[in-house]
């Protein structure tokens, strides 16, 4: 069965990136903060197309009290997540220190228009801490739930 990030979620994934493209090309020590904060952002943001917002997709169909069987498949990602929910969180803290750095060049060099772009980002990964993560959390332990298995403790 396939995952599909919510549409508005890969929405705003896209429009963070082609931001923070657009500042790795502003140059001097802008361009270079950019390319930093990209170079942290690039794997993480793969491991959250992979396995961390996927499992978003089943939240409507479970929440209506839909279910297959082929749901279980979302349990792959989910216990990825799980075991990777540490490391990720570790990672936003480095893309909020780099986002500071960036922030702060941009601010000195009158780029108020990237300096604008620090705080949805900043925002976007507590929404993601805050809700997104734990959404698909949730969404694996009710897919165990329902298939009769027993929830393992939270870690
Ligand atoms: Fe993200
Ligand atoms: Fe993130």
């Amino acid at each position: 069965m396939k995952f599909t990030i919510p549409l508005p979620l890969q929405n705003e994934h896209e429009a963070l990136h082609e931001r923070l493209r657009r500042a790795t090309q502003a140059g001097g020590e802008v361009g270079e903060a950019a390319k930093t904060l990209a170079q942290l952002m690039h794997p993480h943001f793969i491991k959250e197309d992979e396995f961390a917002l996927p499992p978003l997709g089943l939240l409507a169909a479970l929440a209506r009290g839909e279910w297959s069987a082929e749901m279980a498949e979302v349990l792959t990602l989910t216990d990825q997540l799980e075991a990777e929910l540490p490391q990720m969180l570790a990672e936003h803290e480095g893309i909020v220190a780099a986002l500071k750095t960036l922030r702060d060049a941009a601010s000195r060099t009158g780029r108020s228009d990237i300096v604008a772009f620090a705080e949805p980002l900043t925002e976007h990964a507590r929404t993601e801490e805050e809700v997104m993560y734990p959404a698909a959390v949730l969404v694996g332990q009710l897919v165990r739930q329902r298939l009769g298995q027993r929830v393992p403790a939270a870690a």
